[in-house]
């Protein structure tokens, strides 16, 4: 073994053990009855969500991996996503909550022995820990849905935190990022995701992006011009949908006074005008910028924005460099309950002054989630490819709620444009 593998192997227990310590933590903070329950159909119950994580590090490290017998092969219908809709599994005969965490003790045994068996190189699912990486990404995804079915649960509040920092300057107005080609996706990016790859060049013309996300403050405004109540400003699919449902504010918000409150977490204060606005949906999102006479960013754009150096012509791992995330360049990894006030993260900031793309809220682009050119999924379809099309939208940068290994410069995130249960804020963009 070499001292490279060694540290490797390191690396990937160490990440391992860090996304079950949050999941662990997600769900030892509720009793068995909120475990079981469901508490949007939009959502799984959370032991669902604690079994599934075990069921696919089973599937992919214990059996696929390291060629080892079964743990449960019998459960493995139960826990597929693709064979029973959110809605339907609380009717499913699941692992009860002791045998659910028993379970998935037992399989992160079998996959740290695993680890301890592999070489990490030869194959493409083990050169650099790919599949490693690639199931400590899912666990932490999961993690952050499961921090959404917190958010969505009626009740006393179970999780605190910190607050974030707060606003180091004010940050306001446009970047202008100068037209021209630059290199989108990446080919070498370790524990990058198939749908990240592969790098290729996009020329993208000239255009002006907001140096902040849309804030609580700014969103109100558009609400007290009566912009819920203005067909002109929503598309004709976001007119129907915001009809259908009802909008008339982003989730969780509610009347105080002459002003908004809104509940995070089972905490009801009054909105905090420079926070980043949060649970909006693909149609509010695109409401808003017509009504401020912007539009969405393309995934491009939105890239260009947060990778590109314009002194070296290089794309960049984050909008500051190529530095691993640290907590004073973004508000990643569940460390505060909620996006910081704009301004809080100047560290976090790219060569052309745009705050906040990594962090604190998904940002909705106006691009549909499709392969790049030369797509070839790996190591399963089921993760992007069948996904690709019209019906979801791009969101990028991770929110608060995401963690630092499922979060990259490349990293891209999709959903259904009415989604709004997830931390999804935008920033607008216009043509140069
Ligand atoms: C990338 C967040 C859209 O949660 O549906 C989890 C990630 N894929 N298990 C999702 C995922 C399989 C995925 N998103
Ligand atoms: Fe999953």
């Amino acid at each position: 073994m070499t001292i490279e593998t060694g540290r490797l192997r390191d690396k990937v227990a160490e990440e391992l053990t860090r996304a079950r310590d949050r999941t662990t933590a997600l769900t030892e903070a509720v009793d068995d009855g909120d475990l079981i329950r469901q508490h949007s159909p939009l959502m799984s119950p959370l032991v669902w969500d604690l079994a599934h994580v075990g069921n696919q590090e089973e599937l992919w490290l214990v059996r696929d991996v390291g060629g080892r017998e079964p743990l449960r092969q019998d459960i493995d219908e139960l826990y597929d996503a693709f064979k029973h809709a959110r809605k339907n599994r609380p009717a499913l005969p699941l692992l009860g909550p002791a045998e659910a965490r028993r379970y998935v003790a037992e399989v992160r045994d079998k996959a740290l022995d695993v680890l301890d068996h592999s070489p990490l190189e030869g194959q493409r699912l083990l050169s650099d820990g790919f599949a490693f990486g690639m199931i400590v990404q899912h666990e932490q995804q999961h993690d952050e849905t499961m921090l959404a079915t917190h958010q969505l649960r009626i009740g006393a509040p179970v999780l605190t935190a910190d607050p974030p920092p707060l606003p180091a300057e004010p940050v306001t107005g446009e970047a202008l990022i100068a037209g021209g080609p630059f290199v989108m996706g990446t080919d070498t990016e370790a524990w990058a995701l198939d749908n990240e790859r592969p790098a290729h060049t996009v020329d993208v013309p000239a255009f002006y992006i907001d140096r902040a996300p849309v804030t609580n403050g700014e969103y109100a405004a558009f609400i007290a011009a009566g912009g819920y109540d203005d067909a002109r400003w929503w598309s004709t699919a976001g007119w129907d949908h915001r009809q259908a449902a009802g909008l008339t504010a982003p989730a969780h918000w509610q009347r105080d006074g002459d002003g908004w409150a809104a509940t995070s977490f089972g905490r009801t204060a009054r909105i905090v005008a420079d926070e980043p606005v949060v649970h909006v949906c693909f149609y509010e999102a695109e409401a808003y910028a017509a009504w401020a006479v912007k539009r969405l960013p393309t995934e491009a754009e939105w890239e260009k924005a947060a990778r590109w150096d314009p002194v070296s012509g290089r794309s960049r791992r984050f909008p500051w460099g190529d530095e691993s995330p640290e907590a004073r360049h973004a508000n990643l990894g569940q460390r505060h309950l909620g996006p910081a006030r704009v301004g809080a993260y100047p560290d976090g900031a790219s060569p052309a002054g745009v705050h906040q793309l990594i962090g604190d809220v998904w940002e909705w682009t106006s691009s549909d989630f499709r392969g790049y050119p030369g797509f070839a999924a790996f190591p399963y379809r089921e993760y992007s490819e069948v996904f690709f099309g019209p019906d979801h939208r791009v969101l990028r940068g991770g929110s608060f709620g995401t963690d630092r290994s499922a979060c990259r410069g490349t990293f891209r995130n999709w959903d259904y444009p009415i989604r709004r249960q997830i931390f999804s804020g935008f920033r607008c963009a216009r043509d140069a």
